[in-house]
């Protein structure tokens, strides 16, 4: 339940990035022993891959203390499956696969399937994995991977087109690979250059990453994991959107400000007055929001995960902006739900004209994807009156109990029992 009309102002902490932990975590598979991984969020997505890598026969802990810290002992060998009801709740699952591949040479792993923004096939994965000499089949719903050879061993791929996870599912098997590889037109997200760094940690030879063209040379086996994975800055996004808000003044302690430039741009174009600290950002709203027109890219473009939040701003500003989203074929399903709190939006295909509107006014709305599911709590501080998001099950995928995050900052914001 969100009451609104309060401008947020103080600072909030960054948990360490959901789109970093999970594929780290999931590097584990790559080295016997016992792993540790700092600054891990407490997220459902979390849970849901430590269930599944328990379910393979590793064991996971999370160690109290400071440091968000998550242990997990990998056995000598695995069941190398992850079943349908584990991947159905959480598709980046998948990122299991390039790493049972390259340490055991066999997987059975579930097709993700679609979710509710869109179909993500994982083509590019499969097309990765089967140029290091993986041989793949697809039946009753799995990938069933396996090496004739034994091993994987390096080669040249381009992807056809740039994915975050895929990059990471093949960078993943590249390491134990024999040989050099060449990857080109990867994902160039700052959570594919962490996945290397922690990898690098481990003994793998990687360059590159971060761009989008990553070299690997493979080695014979790697040692555990010991690593911190960055702050999270989508999250980090979320909160400085509401900074933007009209009477906003929020500071993000421990978010990074170089992995926010496209949506630093864009807050500043509106207006909004933002300063680079030494330990994050803080963004002063100026009034209404100027309309700016957004496009979604991957990496260093503006985040499509940040796309339903700067449409909450934007559809407070005074006039028209064209938000265009290039990444996800079906990623505008909160705006529905802005039109039912006032907002005035029309969707042409993969643009959304947004017409700034004066005021907001609360309602009942239902939470469709993770970061719809935020924007909604947005547009729910900025209305007047009571919103009441339903389904909030799809914000705790990926933020840490936002509402305790929000109420220092002024939020009247509180969760209930449906
Ligand atoms: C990652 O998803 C993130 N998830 C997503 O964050 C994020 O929205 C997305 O990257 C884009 O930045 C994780 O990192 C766990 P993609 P991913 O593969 O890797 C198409 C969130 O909110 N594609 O980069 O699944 C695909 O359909 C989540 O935290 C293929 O066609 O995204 C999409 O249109 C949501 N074939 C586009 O590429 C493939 O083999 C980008 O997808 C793979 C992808």
């Amino acid at each position: 339940m969100v009451e609104g009309g309060v401008p947020l102002q103080g600072s909030v902490e960054v948990s360490g990035a959901k789109n970093a932990a999970l594929p780290v975590v999931a590097a584990a598979l790559l080295a016997e022993g016992d792993h540790l991984v700092r600054n891990v969020p407490d997220l459902a997505d979390v849970s849901t891959l430590c269930r599944l890598l328990r379910h393979m026969g590793c064991r996971t802990e999370r160690v109290p203390g400071p440091r968000r810290a998550l242990s997990v002992h990998v056995p000598g060998s695995v069941l190398p499956e992850a079943p349908y009801d584990l991947v159905k709740t959480m598709r980046a699952s998948v990122v299991v696969l390039g790493p049972l591949v390259a340490r055991w040479g066999v997987a059975r792993v579930s097709l993700p399937g679609g979710c509710a923004i869109g179909a993500r096939p994982i083509d590019q994965h499969l097309k990765g994995l089967a140029a290091l000499g993986a041989e793949i089949r697809l039946e009753h719903g799995y990938v069933y991977a396996s090496v004739p050879a034994g091993r994987l061993r390096g080669a040249v791929f381009t992807f056809d087109g740039v994915t975050v996870t895929g990059t990471e599912n093949v960078l993943m098997a590249a390491v134990l690979a024999r040989g050099v590889s060449v990857l080109r037109n990867c994902a160039r997200e700052p959570e594919v250059k962490d996945l290397a760094d922690a990898l690098a940690g481990m003994g793998a030879c990687i360059e590159g990453a971060g761009t989008d063209e990553i070299r690997i040379a493979g080695v014979e086996a790697l040692r555990p994991a010991h690593h911190a994975v960055i702050a999270d800055r989508i999250e980090a996004g979320t909160f400085l959107v509401a900074g933007a808000l009209p009477g906003g003044d929020v500071t993000v302690r421990g978010c990074v400000p170089a992995h926010l430039e496209a949506l630093i741009e864009k807050l500043r174009a509106v207006g909004a007055d933002v300063r680079e600290l030494t330990d994050g950002l803080r963004v002063i709203g100026n009034g209404r929001a100027r309309p700016v027109d957004v496009r979604t890219a991957p990496h260093p473009g503006f985040p499509t995960d940040m796309q339903a939040q700067i449409m909450v701003l934007l559809a407070l500003a005074d006039g028209s902006s064209r938000i265009t989203e290039t990444v996800f074929e079906n990623r505008f399903m909160h705006v529905q739900e802005l039109i039912r709190l006032g907002a005035d939006v029309t969707v042409e295909g993969k643009t959304a004209l947004v017409r700034g509107v004066s005021r907001l006014s609360g309602a009942p709305v239902m939470a469709s994807d993770l970061r719809a599911s935020a924007a909604l709590v947005l547009a729910g501080l900025a209305a007047q009156g009571v919103t009441e998001i339903q389904r909030v099950y799809h914000l705790d995928r990926g933020y840490e109990r936002i509402e305790e995050k929000l109420a220092p900052l002024g939020a009247r914001i509180r969760r209930v029992k449906a």
